[in-house]
């Protein structure tokens, strides 16, 4: 049995204090998830993430700040996963930015759901997912999910999502992703 532990994040920089994993991922890391190519040292997104037990009894815990930026007209995004187990949930709670969380399942529908300070996005079994920056300041937003789920990023690798979100003349648009 694990001991009870408190951990505190910061709502404006995602930093949670102590942290015990950092992911980082660079433009290098992107390459493939844009149409346009990309590479670089330049850092799109981070993951916090708190350590427990990868059972289906404990939820794991992060917080992604995810950069604003834009290759060609795609806003910065995070590479979007199913979770392994897929029929494993989660819930996202935004604390800073504005951004679209976009689903999809392996069937082809897809949704958009928006965050922005205070939005709680509930990510059903099944659903693969990705966040996209749509503003000029980081989006940062904590997650849970249960503790065995795993991250397949093989599929999305392959294959994207039905509809890509980019930056139009009046704002965030979403396209139909013509490499699905
Ligand atoms: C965990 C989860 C998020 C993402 C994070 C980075 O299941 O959905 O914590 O892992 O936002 O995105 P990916 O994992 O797609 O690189
Ligand atoms: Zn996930």
């Amino acid at each position: 049995m694990l001991q009870p532990f408190t951990r505190v994040l910061d709502l404006g920089t995602g930093d949670i204090a102590p942290e015990n994993r950092l992911v980082r991922r660079r433009l290098s890391d992107m390459r493939g998830a844009y149409a346009e190519d990309c590479d670089g040292a330049q850092v799109v997104y981070e993951v916090f993430n708190i350590d427990v037990p990868e059972t289906n009894s404990e939820l794991q815990t992060c917080t992604t700040r995810l950069y604003n930026g834009k290759v060609g007209d795609e806003y910065f995004m995070t590479k979007g996963h199913f979770h392994e187990v897929r029929d494993r949930s989660e819930v996202y709670l935004t604390t800073s930015g504005y951004g679209r969380l976009v689903m999809a399942t392996e069937d082809g529908r897809y949704a958009i759901e928006e965050m922005r300070p205070g939005s709680m996005n509930y990510i059903p079994g099944g659903w693969s997912h990705r966040s996209v920056n749509v503003a000029d300041e980081p989006l940062v937003f904590f997650a849970a999910y249960i503790g065995d789920s795993g991250h397949d990023y093989g599929s999305i690798e392959e294959r994207g999502f039905p509809v890509l979100v980019v930056e139009g003349p009046s704002g965030p648009e979403v396209v139909p992703n013509p490499r699905y």
